[in-house]
């Protein structure tokens, strides 16, 4: 069964044909990056305006890679939210078509979903059950996965998500938007120990992160020093090293309740080195695994809703598998809402 995945969530246009028997058959991304730099974050309209020119080449781009005809594909799946309204409708509009024109099943997949699910496109990969730690720029939970579909938050940021507290630092220290990879990069030429940045929750009994006070303890060290290339390197380690030890802490802290072995991380923050070196050694000393999805699938992708459509699919009963009549999206969605497909 070969699925064509849709994301459109937010600044990526991401394609990919994904082969349940083959697996992931090729994949294309436009990143708008550039476009959105200039304003220093994303702008929703220019953001849906750009979806609509690069969907339909990338689609076909997708095709000729993977020398598949359009009659050859077996269903579509879209990201359905949460995300940008109009980046969603995009996404949804086009993958309802298809459905509707190809007579095809479409499929309406939750973005953190289908993040949750990318570390089973890497190998090794791991087994039901597992913790997710979830990290990108909307969102930061602590998640236990028990099947597709079954999924139960055990905690979550109460203000800033990781990777937006990275992308607000990084501009604090006049790096360019998102900031968290080249944060991570000035970090590297930073001293240990010159400074060093609170740890927000680290203790608070629950698996709650909160980022938002960092990122102002930031700003006062910032506006307290004279700044050089230096020491704005030693203040991007410093807050590299305390979000990576809560995000660690609090990491181990699920597995140790919940009595699961396995740990995957998704999301953009999940490509960050230090927190793959240090949640790596740490859950080797506990007796647990850590996976991570290749780095290309850390950050917003078309193969990583492919897969979920594909896992989808393989779960639930033929009679359930529609044609689009029509669509939605939903820009706000709980993902423990999402139904659990129903056993063949
Ligand atoms: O998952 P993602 O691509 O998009 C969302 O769904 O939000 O995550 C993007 C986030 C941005 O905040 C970006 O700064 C962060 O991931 N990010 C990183 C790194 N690479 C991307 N943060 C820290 N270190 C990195 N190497
Ligand atoms: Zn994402």
């Amino acid at each position: 069964m070969i699925v064509l995945g849709i994301e459109t969530s937010c600044d990526e246009t991401g394609i990919a044909l994904y082969d349940t028997q083959r697996g992931l058959l090729s994949h294309a991304l436009h990143s708008q990056i550039e476009m959105h730099s200039e304003y220093g974050g994303v702008v929703p309209e220019l953001a849906s305006r750009d979806h609509i020119r690069r969907i339909l080449p990338l689609i076909k781009q997708t095709l000729t890679a993977a020398k598949c005809e359009l009659q050859e594909i077996d269903a579509i799946a879209y990201t359905q939210g949460p995300g940008l309204a109009g980046a969603l409708l995009v996404g949804a509009s086009v993958g309802a078509a298809l459905s509707f024109a190809l007579k095809l099943p479409a499929l309406g997949i939750h973005h953190l979903e289908g993040h949750l699910l990318s570390p089973l496109l890497s190998t090794p990969s791991p087994s039901f059950p597992f913790i997710a730690l979830l990290v990108s720029g909307g969102h930061t939970q602590l998640m236990q996965v028990s099947g597709v579909g079954q999924y139960k938050l055990l905690g979550e940021t109460v203000d800033d998500a990781a990777g937006e507290a990275f992308d607000k630092t990084a501009k604090l220290l006049g790096l360019g938007y998102p900031g968290g990879a080249a944060l991570s990069k000035l970090a590297q030429q930073g001293q240990p120990g010159r400074f060093k940045l609170p740890r927000p929750m680290l203790n608070s009994g629950d698996l709650n992160f909160s980022f938002s006070g960092l990122k102002t303890a930031v700003l006062t060290l910032v506006n307290k020093q004279e700044m050089n290339q230096q020491t704005r390197a030693d203040i991007a380690l410093a807050f590299q090293e305390a979000v990576v030890e809560v995000l660690t802490k609090k990491s181990l802290t699920a597995l140790s309740q919940t009595g699961f072995t396995q740990l995957v991380v998704a999301g953009g923050v999940g490509a960050n080195q230090q927190l793959r070196e240090n949640l790596t050694n740490k859950t080797v000393d506990s007796g647990a695994t850590v996976f991570y999805p290749e780095l290309e699938f850390c950050t917003d992708n078309g193969a990583m809703i492919a897969f979920a459509g594909a896992m989808r699919l393989q779960a639930s009963d033929e009679e359930n598998q529609q044609t689009a009549n029509s669509f939605t999206v939903k820009a706000r969605w709980d993902l423990e809402m999402l139904d659990i497909p129903a056993n063949r």
